[in-house]
């Protein structure tokens, strides 16, 4: 698509379907109505919503938020719940043979299905399990999973007894790994022998092992057995589960929680340093979870509904695990990758298991697209309702083949726009209530107060396009960065007073929908994996030959953004293409495979300005191949880098 027809597809509307704003739960005059009043009146509001949980003890105070100075966000807080009991107890009475979980396997031949009843005594045993070992009330327990169903009953369990999960995603690095066992002093892990992607096994019990060297607290790890490979073992420190939970009982009580008691940390990257561990704790985020799942997926009993996401990410958390699960659906859990053992896996899988609601990302639709449209054609997707997008913004094009050549122009679709600190989704279509604009998320989801501003910190009203805020805090907001809440202010409270900001840019229309950008930040999106460039610097950094380098995100037709790095190598030494091989290598090592480098630029110097600042707005121009508009160079201590930059870009 050039630029012509893309502006043409973003001219486009596609109007809520009329049979489906009837059958919807949220039309557009009931979502008018719910968000005037959830912005107006949020006690009155989520104090009924709240109550789509089951609470031990009810609450009595709904919110109780400041986003300025200390910044305290507090919902529910006199309330008590379980998050394990309102994803399985709680449907036992009507759901017990309901199927809450279907795995499908890498390999297609390998799938089943996990009734309520059956999660119930799988988590339990679980729990106890990790009772046994000595995981209390508080401790943090990290888990380095595939995706398989005991990765769920470990989270499950973590949250039944009150542990807090800190799920680290399986394509990260013993490295990347280790510092964050660390950061929250996780004394507990769970892993597996090893994970299968593409027929391919991911050694996680080996990676687990050499990050246990530099992770002195680590006192316990217990092992699911999944291919059956070998692994290293440590006695007084490994345990298998299946061995362990031999003699555990099928039940297992739920902690009695405060709605305020963290649930998990996920850690994510942001503009400087290292990821930080995001927080979320119960009461507020679960009843985010679900409330966004049941509204924005129109969920209906009885749905079989899959996210191809990995549980790794907070899109695998709120959406295959807790949003889901705590409305008693069917959720699917997909172990292996859309283009395995062919391109049509995906459709394959929509097919075999008659999914009704599908959710994946932009880059893998991108990636599909190519394939052409004979893949989906081989199969039957008519079970399909609703097809939904996430992760970062989905180019018209992408938009526009998953509505026609997917859903058979039939289905509406969902680019919901969230983050790992949202909880769940912020800015979203409901698919009864809004008529779809291709690359548009549309509309704030309720409680959601949207607000754009200037880069000097002034309110744009009506159409514009600014820094994206949230003025007022959300029941699935993060609470604060684990083990460090001045950052946490730093990070959200501090470039504009009073305001959480998002890190992404955005654009709003006539009819007040929102268009998000791309971040603002030194943040990439990377095959909608999120990535702090400073963290891809301090890599490479980290080698012996490199003395300095700068990491910019480029347009990628796939990934979306490519890893553009410069890199300055110590003195004396020549750039070869076996050097570039070993620096993409040496990241990839440091950090995980989703950080390897697309290009490795040597460059005698990097462009400074007299106080030595690296002018990273030049760096990313030359990467995207736009030397015409550099802006105002003068500032640089050394011009003339700018040219021998440009030269060494048009060669690649
Ligand atoms: C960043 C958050 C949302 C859960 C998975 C990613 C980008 C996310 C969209 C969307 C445009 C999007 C933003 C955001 N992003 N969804 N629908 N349209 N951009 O969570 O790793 O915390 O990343 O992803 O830039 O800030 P995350």
């Amino acid at each position: 698509m050039n630029d012509q027809q893309q502006a043409a597809a973003e001219q486009m509307i596609f109007p809520v379907p009329e049979d489906f704003a009837k059958a919807a739960k949220c039309d557009k005059a009931r979502y008018e109505e719910m968000y005037r009043r959830s912005v107006s009146d949020p006690d009155g509001f989520w104090g009924e919503h709240g109550k789509r949980l089951d609470w031990f003890s009810p609450y009595k105070t709904v919110k109780n938020t400041s986003f300025e100075n200390d910044v305290s966000i507090k919902w529910f807080e006199d309330g008590t719940l379980n998050a394990s009991y309102n994803c399985i107890d709680r449907h036992l009475p009507e759901k017990a043979n309901d199927v809450a979980l279907i795995w499908e396997g890498d390999n297609p031949a390998y799938h089943y299905s996990i009734t309520y009843q059956q999660l119930y005594i799988h988590v339990c045993r679980f729990a106890n399990v990790l009772k046994k070992m000595g995981v209390k009330k508080g401790d943090r327990v990290t888990l380095y999973m595939p995706m398989i169903v005991e990765t769920a009953y470990a989270m499950l369990a973590c949250a039944r007894i009150g542990a807090v999960h800190s799920i680290v995603f399986g394509g990260f690095s013993a490295e990347a790994l280790a510092g964050r066992i660390n950061d929250c002093k996780s004394e507990w892990a769970i892993t597996c022998d090893e994970g299968v992607r593409a027929g391919k096994s991911v050694p996680l019990k080996a990676n687990l092992d050499k990050a246990a060297e530099h992770c002195p607290g680590l006192k316990g790890v217990l092992v699911v057995r999944h291919t059956g490979g070998a692994v290293g073992w440590v006695e007084g420190r490994d345990i298998w589960y299946h061995d362990a939970a031999l003699d555990v009982s099928s039940a297992c009580e739920p902690e009695v929680m405060n709605a305020e008691d963290p649930l998990f940390i996920l850690y994510t990257s942001g503009s400087t340093g290292q990821p930080k561990g995001v927080l979320h704790t119960t009461g507020g985020y679960l009843v985010w979870a679900s409330m966004t799942h049941e509204y924005v997926f129109d969920y209906r009993p009885g749905e079989v509904y899959w996210c191809a996401a990995d549980v790794g990410w907070v899109t695998g958390h709120s959406y295959i695990i807790y949003g889901p699960l705590a409305n008693g659906a069917t959720s699917l859990m997909f172990e292996g990758v859309p283009t395995y053992p062919d391109v049509d896996r995906f459709w394959r899988v929509i097919a075999k298991h008659k999914v009704n609601t599908f959710y994946t990302a932009p880059t893998a639709l991108r990636a599909l697209m190519r394939e052409g449209d004979e893949p989906v054609a081989r199969h039957d997707l008519s079970s399909l309702r609703i097809l939904g997008s996430v992760g970062e913004p989905i180019n018209p094009e992408a938009w526009l083949w998953y509505h026609r050549v997917v859903g058979k122009e039939r289905c509406p679709i969902v680019d919901t726009w969230w983050q790992t600190e949202t909880g769940g989704m912020m800015i979203t279509p409901l698919p009864g209530a809004m008529d779809l604009k291709p690359g548009s998320a549309t509309k704030p989801f309720f409680g959601v107060q949207t607000a754009l501003v200037s880069n000097e910190g002034d309110i744009i009203e009506g159409a514009g396009e600014g820094n994206l805020v949230i003025t007022d805090s959300w029941p699935g907001q993060a609470r604060t960065v684990y083990g460090d809440h001045d950052r946490f202010i730093q990070t959200y409270f501090s470039t504009y007073k009073g305001l959480y900001f998002t890190g992404d840019g955005c654009r709003r229309d006539e009819d007040g929908y929102y268009w998000i950008t791309g971040r603002v930040d030194d943040v990439i999106n990377v095959s909608g994996h999120r990535m702090g460039t400073a963290e891809v610097e301090s890599a490479l950094v980290a080698h012996q030959l490199v003395a300095e380098a700068a990491v910019v995100g480029f347009p990628h037709d796939v990934k979306g953004q490519g890893i553009y790095c410069y890199v300055t190598l110590n003195a004396g030494l020549e750039p070869t293409d076996n050097l570039a091989k070993e620096l993409r290598l040496w990241v990839r090592t440091e950090i995980g495979p989703i950080a390897t480098p697309d290009h490795i630029h040597f460059t005698p110097a990097l462009p400074k300005t007299r106080s030595g600042k690296i002018m990273r707005r030049i760096l990313r121009k030359i990467a995207e191949n736009e030397f015409g508009n550099l802006g105002d160079t003068s500032t640089l201590a050394d011009p003339s880098v700018v040219d021998s930059l440009i030269e060494g870009r048009k060669v690649r």
